[in-house]
């Protein structure tokens, strides 16, 4: 009887090329920067990027830390609604509204998730869909389905960014998305799609995960579970992007310490994939990049200015 692929043990001489998002992100970032000194220079445009924190979430807070100090470093202006946990659905509202009708605001982002009270699906639609530089919006989710225009999700954009410069055609190319969030599954299929990959949407309830990424050429990890997918599920030669950002304790000789672990089990899956995202340092870093990108976009559009005559 053949071996089987669970008790073959790794080829440990093999490393996949490492995806290093930093890099890319920093190269998307400078043309950002460059786009933005064109369009103040030329239209007297400054890009401005409205963020809304909810509470005091230590890992949002950060987040929304990076996102004002990158907008600033590309030239853009940067405003920040910081509101209470407690805050009512009405006020979270009438602060939208006021950025909706501010014309020095080009996009808006609603940090997610938001407290319980809050409706969130309602504070997503109720951005104005120029503005909505997260794609989460009706329209925007309407647009990327059906049509190639719109704001693309920043995250799904950074992977499909990533995947274009590591493995360049994506045509016919077997692609397996496990996760099906709105945020991040649902979106980043549709682009896969229109890119003419095959693609297959895995999640909780699908029965053999392991099967699923045995056959993709293309695997995107982005359920939320640490070290899920281990390398000998993953085809020999498989392209990796691994969007898990999972903090777990791990022992050390001053006591537990936190790290960040993705949902690929990275140590395993490095001897088998062709190329793999780190965690940190992949997708990360893309996900503020294309959140830049997005905005200058949405200043472009709501100046009727062609983005395209930006380009170097
Ligand atoms: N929380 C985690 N990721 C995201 C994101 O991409 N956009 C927003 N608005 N909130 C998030």
């Amino acid at each position: 009887m053949p071996e089987s692929r669970s008790s073959m043990a790794p080829d440990t001489s093999h490393r996949a090329r490492i995806i290093d998002g930093r890099a890319t992100a920093a190269r998307v970032r400078a043309e950002v920067a460059r786009q933005v000194a064109v369009l103040a220079g030329r239209h007297g445009v400054t890009p401005g990027l409205a963020v809304i924190l909810v509470g005091a979430d230590p890992a949002s807070k950060i987040y929304v830390r990076n996102k004002g100090k990158q907008t600033r470093e590309a030239g853009m202006r940067s405003f920040e609604t910081l509101l209470p946990a407690s805050v009512a659905q009405a006020e979270l509202l009438d602060n939208i509204a006021r950025l909706n009708a501010d014309t020095a605001v080009h996009g808006i982002l609603v940090q997610l998730p938001l407290p319980r009270q809050i409706d969130e699906l309602a504070i997503i639609d109720a951005l104005a869909p120029h503005k909505d530089v997260d794609g989460f919006s009706m329209i925007n989710t309407g647009l990327l389905a059906a049509r190639s225009s719109g704001m693309v999700p920043c995250t799904p954009l950074g992977c499909l960014l990533l995947l274009k410069e590591y493995v360049g055609a994506l045509s016919g190319q077997r692609a397996l998305v496990v996760g099906r969030s709105n945020l991040v599954g649902k979106p980043m299929m549709q682009l896969l799609l229109r890119e003419h990959c095959t693609v297959t949407v895995a999640h909780s309830r699908t029965r053999d995960l392991a099967e699923e990424c045995r056959r993709a050429d293309i695997l995107i990890a982005a359920i939320g579970k640490p070290g899920l997918i281990k390398g000998d599920w993953i085809r020999p030669g498989a392209t990796v992007i691994d969007v898990g950002i999972n903090r777990i304790s791990v022992p050390s000789p001053d006591g537990p310490r936190e790290k960040l672990a993705g949902d690929v089990d990275f140590d395993t899956a490095v001897h088998v994939a062709g190329a793999i995202t780190p965690v940190p340092g992949g997708v990360g870093p893309m996900t503020i990049a294309c959140l830049l990108k997005n905005t200058v976009i949405a200043a472009c559009a709501q100046n009727h200015i062609d983005p395209g005559s930006l380009s170097g």
